[in-house]
């Protein structure tokens, strides 16, 4: 672990210390992959047009997001069910965040009540939320947020049902995580992560109502939210701008642009390739997150360059969880800092707020596939990606 210089690393070392069963729950996508694979592609389909001779001795990634600063531009998403991976895994999330300056979202699917995170972690997190049907259910979780000092509630709203997750119904995954015949074998196996994390923090778990159904929520469930939530309020799981509009209108403070990491609609596009449009369309309203994908600090500052405020990170941080706890995870931060520190020492920016988009170029010949617009008459340098009114905001500053 000490050895792991990457997040792909860090990965690695997750790979062998977890069973299959949770490895593939962690790393897997739904379906085919698809939305998977096109997170990560739409990186590559972007290259850096980096700037000399600028004096970047003073750089730094500091920035500020919903009010307040942090020492980087990234923080750590909610991630159901850490505590598969670690016992007590969303404290060592916590508590690695807090030691870095940055934020962390707890999910509704935690282990660790949320009190505890709190008041173990360092800080109070900020909390992710799937709307219980019952309002008196959602107002008691809205109550216990307020309550443990969270400053940040951020709505998931791309489960309306699970992804298809074959690789998880083929190995009998489900919650509680219970070893059937086939994986016992493979439980045993890995007898540290057997003995650390199964024993002592997921047997005899009672995890039901994470199942309820949340196929009726709509807008309105989102403006009582509005009503009853006094501090920041995201929306986690756009990939619209007719979705981002409707969140700046019902009052949101900001929204994460994601596909859930490629765990719910496959075939759904990449953040990135849906990230322009939503900036163009609201970032001047909303604070706008993204996640999916990230595993570099070039992937990073590439996002921010596209116009992201901020961005989210699920398995790069959960690999390092997996491979060590806490000191995984703070080493996962620390080598996504350290990137992207050297990334805007390379470009020639000194700053988050300079980075934009005249240190991008669309890479030429790149893959059609990841295009969600026609190409008109376009642009080879830029991503055709970009609906027009980005791009010929884009080109114009490149010109200027
Ligand atoms: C939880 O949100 C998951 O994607 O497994």
């Amino acid at each position: 672990m000490a050895q792991a210089r990457n997040i792909e690393d860090l990965r690695f070392a997750a790979r062998r210390r977890l069973p299959r069963i949770v490895y593939e729950y962690v790393d897997g996508g739904a379906e085919e992959g698809r939305t998977l694979r096109a997170n990560r592609e739409a990186f590559e389909a972007i290259r850096f047009a980096p700037r000399m001779l600028v004096d970047v001795s003073r750089r730094s990634q500091a920035t500020r997001l919903l009010g307040r600063p942090f020492a980087a531009p990234f923080g750590i998403a909610p991630l159901g069910a850490a505590g598969l991976c670690w016992r007590d895994a969303e404290v060592a999330l916590a508590r690695a965040a807090c030691a870095a300056g940055l934020p962390f979202a707890l999910s509704t699917h935690s282990f660790v009540p949320l009190e505890e995170v709190a008041r173990r972690g360092g800080a109070a997190p900020w909390f992710q939320l799937y709307l219980p049907r019952e309002r008196d259910a959602a107002a008691a979780l809205v109550r216990r947020a307020l309550e443990a000092g969270c400053e940040a509630l951020m709505l998931t709203v791309d489960v309306p049902v699970g992804g298809n997750r074959e690789h998880d119904r083929r190995n009998g995954f489900g919650l509680p995580l219970r070893l059937g015949a086939r994986t016992v074998l493979d439980g045993l196996a890995h007898p540290r992560w057997l003995a650390g994390v199964y024993l002592r923090s997921i047997v005899g778990r009672d995890l039901r109502d994470w199942t309820l159904r949340r196929d009726r929520a709509d807008w309105s469930d989102f403006a009582w939210l509005r009503d009853a939530w006094p501090r920041k309020l995201l929306v986690k799981g756009v990939l619209t701008v007719e979705d981002a509009e409707l969140a700046a209108r019902h009052g949101a403070d900001g929204i994460v642009v994601s596909n859930h990491g490629g765990r719910q609609l496959d075939g759904a596009l990449a953040s990135l390739e849906a990230l322009p449009a939503i900036v163009a369309a609201v970032g001047e309203r909303l604070s706008v997150l993204v996640d999916g994908g990230f595993r570099r600090g070039a992937d990073i500052v590439k996002a921010l360059a596209l116009g992201a405020d901020f961005v989210l990170l699920g398995r790069a941080v959960l690999y390092g969880v997996a491979a060590s706890g806490e000191a995984g995870a703070r080493q996962a931060l620390e080598i996504l800092k350290s990137e992207v520190d050297r990334v805007m020492a390379l470009l020639g920016c000194n700053s988050v707020a300079e980075l934009g988009p005249q240190y991008l170029r669309w890479k030429s010949g790149s893959d059609p596939k990841l295009q969600n617009q026609e190409r008109s008459g376009s642009d080879p340098d830029f991503p055709s990606s970009v609906d027009e009114v980005v791009r010929d905001r884009v080109v114009h500053q490149l010109r200027v």
